[in-house]
């Protein structure tokens, strides 16, 4: 299955920006996993390297891991399982008076939290 997912302008910057500020090198890959969220079942997880190993809150955080090219000269890592509910995720970077944050929109989410971070599957949660 061809794993679709895109970044606005914003997201493809902020990106870049904490990758010059946590020192990451070029090209290397971003890992997007799932764990489990306080206020959702699901919360998305993002940082510069490899999927972390599988915890009791993030169960699917192992092979076989998809390398996802989200333009911009990124690469995603996602784990298999994730893909049913990050397929077709658009990620978005905004400000606001209280600061920015990184916006998920995910169309396999059937409710979303308050803040944007933690999601209800719209299929069951693995
Ligand atoms: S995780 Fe609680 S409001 Fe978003």
């Amino acid at each position: 299955m061809a794993v679709r997912i895109t970044l606005s302008p914003t997201a493809l910057g902020e990106i870049e920006r904490l990758r010059k500020a946590q020192g990451a090198p070029q090209g290397q890959p971003i890992a997007l996993g799932l764990t489990r969220g306080a206020c959702q079942p699901l919360a998305y997880r993002l940082k510069f390297g490899e999927l972390p190993p599988p915890t009791a809150d993030a169960p699917s955080a192992n092979a076989p891991v998809h390398q996802v090219d989200v333009g911009g000269g990124i690469t995603f890592l996602i784990a298999a399982e994730d893909i049913p509910h990050l397929q077709n995720l658009h990620l978005d970077y905004a400000e606001d008076l209280v600061g920015g944050a990184f916006r998920f929109q995910n169309p396999n989410a059937a409710e979303v939290c308050g803040c944007g971070a933690s999601f209800q599957p719209a299929a069951p949660a693995p």
